[in-house]
């Protein structure tokens, strides 16, 4: 099913695009199936309702595992570097992981979870976390994996959200020189979850942690009492495989669900061809599993193909820039996927850090998370791809399973910054505000998807009003993204960034109104607006206008309280980075807020405010400018 030619990539596209159902079901022939479906496709945007392969009867754990066991058991699956150099890494043949999935998912029906139950996984990056995830799948529970960012109260909702009645974490985490208390976060999120029934805990840091009799247990401990002998559970092609939350542009993150069989066809094809994998490689993704990437491309997309995915717990700059370096190095990394915030960042460390490092491994660059601006897309060609590995920028969504837009490497020719093309299967049409298609090259517009796929979200977990409300009710007939996006000249699709209140900090996505929300839980918050400007490192960094009347004392201290509160509420990953105090904000007479004129201000452009003459107060624009030329 690997492209090797842009003339074939042609050729498939139109097939895929004429024949879709018959192209999809050809593509489905590659992987194992209990039984093969009635039907390969049927659909309609409007409910919207979407069923791939119905009939259908699989196990995604057996494309990931058991198949591979024959021909390629003793064949790394999973390299895990540790945060720290000096500690060693860790290989998982397939043979070994097959066993410790088939282990631990009998830990998991021991302790009282069944097909169809939820879990929470809040977890370090380890070899355990992907083992959870596909001990999950293999048993048919529903993972809702939740990044160990998160506070405490975000878990909590997400898992009341899901009603789980397990969570599995660890007792901590490293991150660079740091340890995140990852059971405490937990104690404190269960407090208010009262679905819970079980916690298995992982030992990892070895950092002392509470243990609740009757509901906390040792993952340690538990393996102990199975074996490992696990049956694949028997799974409908539609039947849920994970939940995975998601910020929009309401206060409430949503539970985008995938199900089993056209997720698996669908994350195992685009990885297999758009990383043009080959037998013995290793793939680096540095994402994190708690991110749809590291789903769809630490786990199940490379494992289904029988690829080497290494896992790496740590960040880019610890102990040192070389970090990332060092790993290519030591284990001959041949596939590079990675973050445009990451590149960025070590961009600014120079060349000393690449110095006498061995990056002749590498064939294949990814990008992914956020648009990669051309001076970043240079220095990772020039710097780390040495002019002869393909950048492939790959352009897709929590909400797509899978990547969309994107060069396939080897195959089709790059550009600076563009994700380039539709893959085989993906019809991606760029509308105005009132939905009219807008043709030909050289056009910018909303980008929106008028075909299904197999990778697509079905639903948002318990609210399919919410699903159809945030992505099939823009524009009729279409799915909307939620991006804006430009068609150059060649039909180069170029992704501009989000066009509705979604910010995209360091790739991370983060809604306005839920930063605004977490910080209007601080006391003496009256009102806040926040909106995203330019930021070097991250892409987006957050910028919050606050109304704050009483302040009583050190204006420093109450903007750390600030921060604090978004980090209980929220957790760090949407601390905004700049907090202006302000008497009001700028509201049209409807009580809207004018955002626009809060970005231009935040962006340092006040040449252009626009019309403000339908403000409700045209003055507190002014001394909002007054306020933030005194901040700089
Ligand atoms: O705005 C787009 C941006 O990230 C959003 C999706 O975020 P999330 O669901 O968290 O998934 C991130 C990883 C797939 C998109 O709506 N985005 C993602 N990839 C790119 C991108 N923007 C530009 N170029 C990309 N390659």
């Amino acid at each position: 099913m690997q492209i090797t030619s842009f003339e074939q990539y042609q050729e498939v596209y139109q097939q895929s695009v004429n024949e879709p159902e018959q192209f999809w079901g050809s593509i489905a022939e590659n992987f194992v199936w209990k039984k093969k479906w009635d039907n390969v496709l049927s659909w309609n945007f409007t409910e919207p309702n979407i069923k791939w392969f119905e009939g259908a009867k699989l196990n995604i754990t057996e494309n990931c595992l058991d198949r591979h066991l024959l021909t390629d058991g003793d064949k790394p699956a999973i390299i895990w570097e540790p945060n720290s150099p000096e500690d060693d890494s860790v290989t998982l043949t397939y043979k070994m992981l097959h066993e410790q999935v088939c282990r631990f998912a009998n830990v998991l029906k021991r302790n009282g979870a069944q097909k169809g139950d939820r879990i929470c996984i809040y977890m370090p990056m380890v070899p355990e976390l992907a083992i959870a995830v596909l001990a999950c799948a293999r048993i048919g529970a529903v993972h809702s994996v939740v990044f160990g960012g998160f506070s405490a109260k975000s878990i909590a909702d997400r898992i009341n959200d899901a009603a789980c009645k397990l969570v599995i974490t660890a007792d901590g985490a490293y991150r660079g020189n740091k340890q995140i208390p990852l059971k405490d976060v937990i104690d404190d999120a269960l407090i208010g979850c009262s679905t819970v029934e079980k916690c298995i805990v992982l030992t990892h840091v070895r950092t002392p942690v509470s243990m609740l009799k009757g509901r906390d247990v040792w993952w340690e401990d538990e393996v102990k009492h199975v074996n490992n002998v696990c049956e694949a559970e028997e799974m409908d092609a539609e039947d849920l495989l994970f939940i995975l939350y998601t910020s929009g542009s309401t206060g409430k993150p949503k539970g985008v669900v995938h199900t089993c069989g056209g997720y698996m066809v669908y994350a195992g094809y685009t990885f297999s061809n758009v990383f043009n994998y080959q037998p013995g490689e290793v793939y680096f993704c540095t994402a994190d599993i708690g991110w749809i990437t590291g789903h769809s491309y630490i786990v199940y997309g490379p494992l289904s193909q029988g690829a080497t995915s290494l896992i790496f717990e740590g960040i880019p700059t610890f102990p040192t820039p070389s970090r990332f370096w060092d790993i290519v190095e030591k284990h001959k990394v041949n596939t590079l996927y990675t973050a445009p915030t990451a590149i960025r960042s070590l961009m600014g460390f120079g060349d000393e850090p690449l110095v006498g490092k061995d990056l002749s491994s590498i064939r294949v660059l990814g990008s992914v998370g956020e648009p990669i601006n051309e001076e970043a897309w240079h220095w990772f060609d020039e710097k780390i791809g040495h002019q002869k590995a393909p950048i492939v920028d790959t352009w897709w969504q929590t909400e797509t399973g899978g990547i969309m837009i994107s060069p396939i490497a080897t195959v089709t020719p790059t550009k600076p910054s563009f994700a380039t093309l539709p893959l085989p299967g993906i019809q991606p049409i760029l509308v105005d505000e009132n939905g009219n298609e807008i043709e030909g090259n050289g056009v910018n517009g909303n980008l929106c998807i008028k075909f299904p796929w197999p990778g697509m979200l079905r639903t948002t977990y318990g609210d399919h009003e919410r699903c159809k409300l945030t992505y099939f009710s823009t524009y009729e007939n279409l799915y909307f993204t939620g991006d804006g996006c430009l068609r150059d000249e060649d039909g180069y699709y170029r992704i501009t960034g989000r066009v509705d209140d979604v910010l995209n900090v360091s790739g991370h996505r983060i809604g306005t109104a839920e930063v605004e929300n977490a910080i209007n839980m601080h006391a003496g918050v009256v009102e806040s607006a926040v909106v995203g400007y330019p930021h070097d490192v991250k892409g987006q960094g957050i910028y919050a206008f606050v109304i704050f009347p009483a302040m009583h004392g050190d204006v420093e201290l109450t903007k750390k309280d600030i921060l604090q509160t978004v980090t209980r509420v929220i957790g760090a990953i949407a601390k905004p980075d700049k907090v202006l105090f302000v008497s009001g904000l700028p509201k049209t007479r409807s009580g809207k807020i004018m955002r626009r004129i809060l970005r231009k201000i935040a962006e340092g452009d006040i040449s252009n405010l626009g019309d403000i003459s339908t403000l409700l107060d045209p003055n507190v624009v002014q001394e909002i400018i007054e306020r933030a030329s005194e901040k700089k």
